[in-house]
């Protein structure tokens, strides 16, 4: 019984990551377009890999931004949750619903709102944590303070001490680092 309670568990576990908000037709109506802008994933419902890292990342990284970081999980059994808003933001036909097989060939996206209702638009850069937040650093100018910079700057120095970055490239991207 216990054993059987495992796998469940598991997805309980997978379903709340840090600082990222599960959004649903009604969730994305309230948040979103309001005081605070948001940047919004489309996936399956329980997204794993090296994408969904990059964007967990991103997620930790905004802790203590003023931008949400959110989650629309779309599901292909059941009651097929969030498939009307696959459909809203374009990712799906009327007529057709979104097949298992489906999720990975459309999905993930990545759709930034403003803040106060301006139009929405879709992230096209790469997926990366570094291009995602230098994206809503830039373009979407969100001030991610000092721990955002800590992060980055943690990174380069891990890159320095195993080796893979030289010196030159280390002290370079410093440079670009705080001139942005
Ligand atoms: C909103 O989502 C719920 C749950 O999936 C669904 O029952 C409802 O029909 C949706 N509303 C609209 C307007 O699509």
């Amino acid at each position: 019984m216990a054993l059987k309670l495992l796998p469940f568990l598991a997805l309980v576990a997978q379903a709340a990551d840090y600082n990222i908000v599960n959004l649903d037709n009604n969730t994305l109506k309230l948040l979103t377009g309001h005081s605070l802008p948001a940047f919004v994933r489309f996936d399956r419902d329980y997204p794993y890999g090296e994408k969904a890292d990059a964007f967990k990342a991103v997620a930790q990284t905004a802790v203590g931004a003023q931008v949400l970081i959110g989650t629309v999980g779309i599901s292909t059994y059941g009651e097929k949750m969030n498939q009307d808003l696959a459909e809203r933001f374009g990712y799906k036909s009327p007529d057709k619903d979104l097949e298992y097989s489906d999720m990975d060939n459309i999905f993930p996206k990545y759709r930034f709102f403003p803040a106060n209702g301006g139009a929405d638009i879709e992230y096209t850069g790469p997926v990366t944590a570094d291009s995602m937040t230098l994206f809503l650093k830039k373009e979407a100018k969100i001030y991610f303070g000092l721990k955002g910079t800590i992060r980055e700057f943690d990174k380069l120095a891990a890159d320095f001490v195993n080796g893979k970055s030289g010196k030159d490239q280390v002290l370079k991207m410093l440079c670009r680092k705080s001139i942005n």
